[in-house]
């Protein structure tokens, strides 16, 4: 069976150990000085400072799908060559990976004389736990090295405070790598809208979908399988919001939540402008035609949901309505109020209309595609996507391509 775990089509940081034992033999740090030496792992070589702050990567990995809108961070100690105390950041409200790291360490006494690694800046402010910079001058750290400054200004300027006070800090150790995996949070602070993630599924001649009528009970038929399935819902796992269109809501009724993998439900979200989808008693209630097409489950009130419409309609528990204005563009009205509903990330799960509507708007960050084995001859169109894939990789009976747009593509590495 293909195997899911901390896969995340994200270039070479794919693995994450609980181990905390992870020591560079003191020759090479005396024969290196410190953090510009060179040293070979894996037959990669890599500097002493990239060593531990991959480890920081590998670390603020497990965060994934847990943090936002918070980023993921890694912490790691080093005394003379050997890490004394790492940890990451677990969740919102949470200790932060440095506070998590420290605390590690057993004998304090020896913390001015290590080194903190961590791949994002250290914050600088007062948010739901202190600013870490603060536990940097408490410890008596007296060096840092970062991988990346934070995008988040109400949060950073901690370099700037940490050298003021007299601390050595060492500035960009795989920052590409960290930009990378912190694209989420980066690009939300950045192009102040949700990271977007398009998904279809097509057939080997570019169907999404058999032409189906609404009023037939006919389901949607399958074009991938189980384990491009399960992926799929590990993906939702690690997003915090999905959307579809409301085309595909009202024809395939899905529930668009976890299922096939253990994590949260994202916020469902739907575009709705003429109102089909009201949440009213018929919709509600079962009876309609058949047992896949009532109750309407996006409006079933099991995760919370945000429908965009341009009609009045009263909120149902869960069920928020949302409304926007029939004569503007929808993508800048949607994208800044999910943005000041502080949601990070967007997994968007088609009809073809509505990623078409994205793609031409340039508005996607990355686009997983996965290319079935059949073929329908006919029926609904896949989108118009005219990119080449970074990525390709076979998952279960389909292939699988990973698309990345503007500096995504150069962050891989
Ligand atoms: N194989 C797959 O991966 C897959 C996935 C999903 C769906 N499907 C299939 O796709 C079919 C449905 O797809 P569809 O293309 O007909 O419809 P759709 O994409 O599900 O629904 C159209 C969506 O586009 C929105 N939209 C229209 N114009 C827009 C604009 N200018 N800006 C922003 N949003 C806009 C609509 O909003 P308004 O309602 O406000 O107009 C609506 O939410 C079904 O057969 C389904 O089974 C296949």
């Amino acid at each position: 069976m293909t195997d899911f775990k901390n896969r995340d089509f994200r270039g070479k940081f794919k693995e994450s150990d609980p181990i905390l034992e992870f020591q560079i033999p003191r020759e090479e740090i005396q024969g290196h000085r410190g953090s510009k030496g060179l040293i070979a792992i894996f037959g990669v070589m890599m500097t002493i400072d990239s060593t531990f702050m991959q480890r920081c990567l590998d670390l603020a990995y497990n965060g994934l799908g847990a943090t936002a809108p918070n980023p993921m961070v890694g912490a790691v100690i080093v005394h003379d060559g050997k890490i004394i105390g790492e940890g990451f950041h677990t969740g919102l409200g949470k200790h932060h990976a440095e506070v998590e790291a420290v605390n590690q360490v057993l004998d304090q006494s020896i913390l001015p004389a290590s080194t903190l690694y961590v791949n994002l800046e250290p914050c600088n402010h007062h948010g739901k736990t202190p600013p870490c910079t603060d536990l940097i001058f408490e410890k008596g750290i007296r060096k840092v090295v970062i991988g990346q400054y934070d995008s988040n200004q109400v949060a950073g300027g901690g370099v700037e405070r940490l050298r003021k006070n007299g601390i050595e800090v060492i500035t960009g150790v795989l920052e590409q790598e960290c930009r990378f995996l912190n694209r989420r949070f980066n690009t939300f602070h950045e192009k102040k809208r949700p990271y977007l993630i398009l998904k279809w599924a097509q057939t080997t001649d570019g169907f999404v979908d058999n032409l189906r009528i609404q009023e037939d009970q006919q389901k949607p038929s399958w074009i991938t399988d189980e384990a491009c399935r399960r992926l799929v819902h590990k993906w939702r796992s690690e997003e915090q919001a999905i959307m579809a269109g409301s085309a595909t809501i009202l024809h395939d009724n899905p529930q668009l939540n976890v299922r096939a993998w253990v994590g949260k439900n994202p916020v469902r979200i739907v575009i709705d402008r003429a109102a089909r989808i009201t949440g009213n008693k018929e919709q509600l209630s079962t009876g309609q035609k058949g047992d896949s097409f009532s109750p309407l489950k996006i409006v079933d009130g099991t995760a919370e949901t945000i429908i965009y419409t341009c009609q009045e309609n009263a909120n149902h528990q869960n069920v928020k309505f949302i409304q926007i204005s029939p004569i503007e563009p929808v993508w800048p009205q949607v994208l800044a109020d999910l943005y000041n509903r502080n949601i990070q990330s967007v997994l968007i799960e088609g009809g073809p209309t509505l990623l078409s509507t994205l793609i031409e708007a340039g508005l996607f960050d990355e686009a997983r595609v996965f290319i079935g084995p059949g073929w329908f001859g006919s029926g609904v169109k896949a989108p118009d996507f005219p990119f080449s894939p970074i990525e390709e990789e076979k998952i279960g009976n389909s292939r699988l391509l990973i698309f990345k747009a503007g500096e995504l593509r150069s962050l891989i590495v």
